[in-house]
């Protein structure tokens, strides 16, 4: 496909995060303003395309608000997991896709997604034959081949200001404050939070947990003349502890388990969907500019099976073959990790 591409779809899929509507403007400005394509915003993910009647919004740059790049979530909405039947097993939708693509027209279509999402809609496009465009999005910044995913950079934010507010009442009541993040497979949220926030120690799936050596680490920090700590565990490190059940929080069971050894005060606070929420920060706005930008002129010079990214300081694009391989976990001597280190955090053993 080259420029010929006159209708491209556009849709969000997976959990959402701050920078969806900055992104979705970003497309349909360039696409329409500089090659006059039409742009159709897919509603809800695939479930636009493979439901009857298919839903979509045709995405008029004249008629896009400008809050729309300031606001949280995505106007077109997303899913984040299967379709199952009445009976609930899982529905195999790729001909219902394909027929949706066909009836809308569609000659293209640029999806904003994490590695789960790249993974299915390539899949689904391929079955298709629809060229398709990936542009990385996940607050967990776990696509692999980018640096960077659109709604990272607002997530740590979060957790950065949430540690900036914990702070003081961890000091004033004498309390370790452990803090848990999302962060399914891999911990980039906590570990760049935690930093940004001072954290004391920073739990990432992908490091040993050893409850005794934070306990230690903790006590260090108290017995120096601070009187208070501040931890960071990501959600994925539940995996790690056995006798979790299936509604218990790790953050709250480290909590638990550290004012029982360690007999100092300890609460839990766990952020949750806040971090997905709010406006997007101006890195992750920047980020949507460039990436939307670089998805249309990919289209426009014929490529396709591609996803944007972003890595050594400027955007890039790679195959999709290379993104769908699972998770982006933290690598072990990621400077980061260094950097916590350096900077006396307990961040665990390989
Ligand atoms: O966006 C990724 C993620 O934030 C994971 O870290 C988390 O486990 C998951 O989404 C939760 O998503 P939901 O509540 O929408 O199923």
């Amino acid at each position: 496909m080259t420029t010929q591409a006159k209708t491209i779809g556009v849709l969000t899929s997976g959990g959402d995060c701050a920078g969806l509507n900055a992104v979705i403007g970003a497309i349909a400005r360039h696409a329409v303003d500089s090659y006059g394509w039409r742009v159709l915003g897919i509603t809800d993910g695939t479930l636009g395309l493979t439901h009857t009647p298919r839903r979509y919004c045709e995405l008029r740059p004249e008629r896009l608000s400008a809050p729309l790049l300031h606001s949280g979530g995505s106007f077109l909405g997303s899913i984040s997991h299967g379709e199952p039947d009445s009976e609930q097993r899982l529905v195999d939708r790729k001909q219902a896709f394909a027929d949706g693509a066909e009836k809308l027209g569609l000659d293209a279509l640029i999806a904003v997604g994490g590695d789960g999402s790249m993974r299915i809609l390539h899949e689904l496009c391929s079955y298709a034959r629809l060229p398709m465009i990936g542009i990385p999005k996940t607050i967990d910044n776990d696509v692999r081949e980018t640096e960077r995913a659109i709604g990272f950079a607002s997530a740590v934010q979060v957790v950065s200001d949430a540690l900036d507010r914990l702070q003081p009442t961890a000091a004033s009541h004498h309390r370790v404050i452990v803090v848990e993040t999302m962060g399914r497979s891999a911990g980039h949220i906590a570990l760049h939070g935690g930093i940004c926030g001072g954290a004391d120690a920073i739990l990432i799936p992908e490091r040993h947990l050893e409850i005794e050596s934070v306990v230690t680490h903790i006590r260090r920090v108290f017995s120096s003349g601070r009187r208070h700590a501040l931890i960071v565990v990501a959600e994925g490190v539940r995996a790690q502890v056995s006798t979790l059940k299936a509604f218990e929080s790790v953050g709250t069971w480290l909590a638990m388990e550290l004012e029982k050894r360690s007999g100092i005060e300890a609460r839990c606070t766990t952020l949750g969907h806040l971090q997905r929420g709010g406006s997007p920060c101006a890195e992750d706005r920047r980020l949507a500019a460039i990436f939307g930008l670089r998805a249309v002129e990919l289209l426009a010079g014929g490529s396709a099976d591609r996803m944007v990214c972003w890595t050594k300081g400027a955007a890039h694009d790679v195959p999709l073959q290379d993104v769908i391989k699972g998770p982006r976990t933290v690598e072990k001597n990621c400077s980061f990790i260094a950097a916590a280190r350096s900077l006396g955090i307990w961040i665990g053993e390989e």
